[in-house]
C-alpha cells in the first residue's frame, strides 16, 4: 500500500480549514495513519524543503512553514501519491481545478494550504520525517 504525506500548511490552519481538509481526505478514501498538530522551526522547515534550497522562493517558504501551527497527516491508499496530488490541485491556486483543496482553500502560490509528496519514495521518506512507525501503527 502506498504512503504519502499531507501537511496542512499554516495559512489553512489559521483560516480554520483543518476540518474541511480532513473531511476531503476521508471522503476520498485515504486511510489516516497519523495526524498531529505541531509548529516547526525554520531549521526544520529548511530541512524538509531542502530540495528547493537553490530556488528563489526558498527563504519565503521556510519562513511561511515555520510561521504557525501545521498539521502533518500520514496517508495510505492504493496510488496515494498521485491521488492526493490530484485532490490538492496545481501549486498556484489560480491554476487549480474546481473542487481541489488549493482552489477551495489556498491563499496564494506560496501560501497554498497543503503539501503533497511527489513520489512513492518521497512519500515514505516524508512520512518518516514527522512520524515513527510506532505512531503509525495505531490505526492499522
Ligand atoms: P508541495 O511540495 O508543498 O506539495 O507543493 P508543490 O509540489 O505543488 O510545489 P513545489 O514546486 O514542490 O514547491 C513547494 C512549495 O514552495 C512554495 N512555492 N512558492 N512563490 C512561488 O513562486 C512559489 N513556488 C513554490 C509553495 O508553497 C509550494 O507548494
Ligand atoms: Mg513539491
Amino acid at each position: 500500500m502506498e504512503r504519502t504525506l499531507c501537511i496542512i500548511k499554516p495559512d489553512a490552519v489559521r483560516n480554520q480549514n483543518v476540518g474541511n481538509i480532513v473531511a476531503m481526505i476521508q471522503k476520498a478514501g485515504f486511510r489516516i495513519l497519523g495526524l498531529k498538530m505541531i509548529r516547526i522551526s525554520p531549521e526544520q522547515a529548511g530541512a524538509f524543503y531542502e530540495v528547493h534550497k537553490e530556488r528563489p522562493f526558498y527563504g519565503e517558504l521556510v519562513n511561511f512553514m515555520s510561521s504557525g501551527a501545521i498539521v502533518p497527516i500520514a496517508l495510505e491508499k492504493d496510488n496515494a501519491v498521485a491521488d492526493w496530488r490530484a485532490l490538492i490541485g496545481a501549486t498556484d491556486p489560480a491554476e487549480a481545478a474546481d473542487g481541489t483543496v488549493r482552489k477551495l482553500y489556498a491563499t496564494s502560490k506560496g501560501e497554498n494550504a497543503v503539501h503533497g509528496s511527489d513520489s512513492a519514495e518521497n512519500g515514505r521518506i516524508e512520512v518518516g520525517f514527522f512520524f515513527s512507525e510506532a505512531e503509525l501503527a495505531a490505526n492499522r
